[in-house]
């Protein structure tokens, strides 16, 4: 190898290894990330390749011979009694099958070894010590070999016990909670026997934030205008190293679950999953859903089935962990200087990247709302390559300070829209500036409005050519006339050569001005003349839906039509009038009522008619058709404010999915919905035993 490329390469160590200790520190001590993990894991993964290929060039203090950072100043260390290990992590399913494979030459065997599948949760790891089955000292990893006492906050747990229930681990299989975890009923067999503790019992495991909980706190921290959490792992890594005016509330939000017993492990226990049993013996609750393989096709399988309820789970799961079952045989195998070689964390595709904004556009929308939407350097997040994510308005602006040219932390959860989870400090240019909405419309210039109450702004002009534009869109869409070829480019052409000026406009179009415009011959301009005098016969309910009058989606529009039958009647109605058919709530009865009172609307929607469009009264559908949603039957209550649904707009969904509201909550209460600042709402729920959810989970059920 010539000296300048081993030069380069020691440059590319030292670079890598002083980011990985600065990363480190932003993790582990001040629990606020500057990478996504799994940015931090291509660092890690590029480094540990170099020093593998080179070995003369590591540094004697790489970061790949530690773990985490050195305990944070203010804490009392604690010298773990053994180390602390880390995981090796496998990316794919050919790095898991690599890892059996490593495992069968090391115990120089070619039968299957039986392996526990456990979820990796994703929180703060934390070590255990009980003298004589009390609880002495709890510690966090730190870098492996010394962690931060940490005893007073965690005997706030509620679920870590201060002294060991006496009980022997039977070989019955554990229950199986409704929600699929394991519970720690099993500590109820305690046995008769006289029970001896271990002198010393170290007990290892992950301190983790119920997402639910994690939610609660970083809306109160909006609340008080403080810095939210990025992920759970932080909040439950940052609620456990609270050093000063100690919030006891964030602490009893955090739960244990124990995956190891590092000292003290009873002679008669074999295997990893007896000792699991036996920790829910002693009251620790374990790795939920954890389960024996009896090979490497059933780990992937368990792999496979938790990644489908990834994001159903009550934690934050990053991946599954495989671990060899006899402990005889994971003290053979042994480990390697970081981590065990009888494990592997076997990773979920990252969430979670990190990104850059290089621009904030902003969009117009059918009723004139500015969207500010955030252009990013393309990134692979969850499975898709994500290059927008939309900044929603100006208080989601100003709340997480968010400009052009800053590093972000962006996320993807199952279906979930992308998001920006915050913005990055320590990487923002310092140049930058805080970013508004423009006070005129991007599209047609008019000032904008943004009334008192409300957090969108809006454009007033309704012959802004961005609003027609996407009315045109939504009005030839598949669940509106559903008009063949019409496109949003043709949309755009159309508008632009002002061809289009108002909605209506489109059913005048003649041959001559659709074979204008570029890139129309005489075949393409007669194909859209005849599909849009195809989508001239309708039906009222299609109708209703591509005036686009706000929540009015395909179900309410089909209640609507059943009910009204003809446009006359429909424009006649009350909001009262609306209000009293079955289905239709107080919010989608005055979103009607207010778009039919304006006056170019009502001549807008007759305009069409006059054109040719028309309807069979017989298409109406059956009322109790229409009235099916997910939701029938069910009854909600709002509280606290909604991280992006505004409570009109939470109000509308859901009942237009066929929910009910009501202002208070009561034991026939379904669901209470829980934002930030609720306040006695949830309280009441909690005492009723009423399921409380958020608003992801809200959407969920909406989309269901
Ligand atoms: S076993 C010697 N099991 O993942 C074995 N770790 O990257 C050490 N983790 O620091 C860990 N769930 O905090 C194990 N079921 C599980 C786990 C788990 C989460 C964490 C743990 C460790 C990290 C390894």
């Amino acid at each position: 190898m010539s000296r300048e490329s081993k030069t380069e390469i020691q440059q590319r160590i030292d670079f890598l290894s002083a980011e990985i200790t600065r990363h480190n520190k932003a993790y582990y001590q001040s629990d606020r990330p500057e990478v996504s993990d799994a940015e931090y894991d291509r660092l890690l993964r590029e480094l540990e390749t170099l020093e593998a290929e080179h070995p003369e060039l590591r540094l004697a203090d790489s970061p790949t011979q530690r773990i985490g950072a050195a305990p944070a100043e203010g804490f009392t260390s604690v010298r773990h009694r053994t180390p602390m290990l880390s995981l090796e992590n496998a990316m794919n399913e050919s790095e898991a099958r690599a890892f059996d494979e490593r495992v069968r030459r090391l115990l120089d065997t070619k039968i299957c070894v039986e392996y526990v599948g456990e979820p990796k949760l994703d929180g703060a790891s934390l070590e255990l010590i009980y003298r004589n089955g009390v609880l002495e000292v709890g510690a966090t990893r730190g870098d492996g070999i010394e962690g931060e006492d940490v005893t007073a906050n965690i005997r706030r747990i509620w679920n870590i016990p201060l002294a060991l229930q006496a009980g022997v681990s039977t070989q019955n299989h554990p229950t199986q909670k409704s929600d699929g975890f394991r519970s720690a009923e099993t500590r109820k067999d305690a046995q008769t026997e006289l029970q001896i503790f271990p002198e010393t019992l170290s007990v290892r495991g992950e301190v983790v934030l119920p997402v639910a909980a994690f939610e609660r706190l970083n809306a109160e921290r909006l609340g008080r205008g403080e810095e939210p959490f990025a992920n759970p792992r932080n909040a439950a890594a940052g609620s456990l190293r609270q050093l000063h005016d100690i919030d006891v509330r964030r602490l009893g939000a955090l739960e244990f679950r124990a995956y190891a017993v590092a000292e003290g492990i009873p002679s008669h226990l074999k295997t990893q999953a007896e000792v699991l049993q036996q920790l829910e013996c002693w009251g620790f609750l374990v790795s939920p859903r954890f389960q024996v393989c009896s090979n490497i096709d059933a780990v992937l399988e368990f792999h496979r089935s938790l990644l489908d309820v990834r994001n159903q789970l009550p934690f934050e799961c990053d991946g599954s962990v495989c671990k060899v079952n006899r402990l005889d045989l994971q003290r053979d195998i042994g480990e390697v200087s970081r981590a065990p070689r009888w494990a592997i964390a076997y990773k979920f595709p990252p969430q979670q990247e990190t990104t850059q904004i290089e621009n904030i556009e902003v969009q117009v929308g059918r009723t004139g709302a500015l969207t500010p939407v955030a252009k990013l350097k393309p990134v692979h997040v969850g499975g898709v390559t994500v290059s927008n994510a939309s900044l929603h308005n100006q208080d989601e602006i100003d709340r997480k300070d968010i400009r052009i040219g800053d590093t972000v932390l962006i996320q993807r959860a199952g279906d979930v829209i992308p998001q920006i989870v915050q913005v990055i400090l320590a990487k923002r240019p310092a140049s930058s500036q805080r970013f508004h909405l423009p006070s005129r419309c991007p599209q047609c210039d008019s000032p904008v409005v943004r009334l008192t109450d409300e957090a969108v702004t809006r454009c007033p002009n309704v012959d802004c050519p961005a609003q027609i534009k996407t009315s045109l869109t939504h009005l030839a869409s598949r669940a509106a006339l559903n008009i063949d070829g019409l496109g949003e480019k043709l949309v755009h052409q159309l508008v632009e050569t002002h061809r289009v000026r108002r909605i209506s406009d489109l059913f005048y179009l003649t041959f001559d001005d659709l074979l204008q415009l570029e890139r129309m011959g005489e075949k393409s301009s007669e194909k859209l003349l005849a599909a849009i005098d195809a989508a001239k016969h309708t039906t009222f309910s299609r109708f209703l839906v591509s005036l686009g009058i706000r929540h009015v989606g395909e179900t309410v529009a089909a209640i609507l039509a059943d009910e009204f039958e003809t446009l006359d009647a429909m424009i006649d109605a009350s909001s009262e009038k609306i209000q009293s058919v079955e289905g239709i709530g107080p919010v989608i009865a005055e979103s009607v009522a207010t778009f039919f009172a304006h006056e170019r609307n009502r001549t807008e929607a007759l305009r069409c008619l006059e054109a040719g469009v028309r309807w069979d009264r017989s298409d109406s559908k059956k009322k109790t058709e229409a009235r099916e949603g997910p939701l029938a039957g069910k009854t909600f209550v709002l509280t606290g404010t909604l991280p992006t649904l505004t409570r009109d707009e939470a109000k509308a969904r859901i009942e237009a999915h066929g929910g009910k509201i009501t202002s208070s909550v009561s034991k026939k209460t379904d669901y209470v919905v829980a934002g930030e600042a609720a306040g006695s709402k949830l309280d009441k729920a909690h005492e009723l035993g009423v399921s409380v959810i958020d608003q992801t989970e809200l959407l969920k059920l909406l989309d269901a």
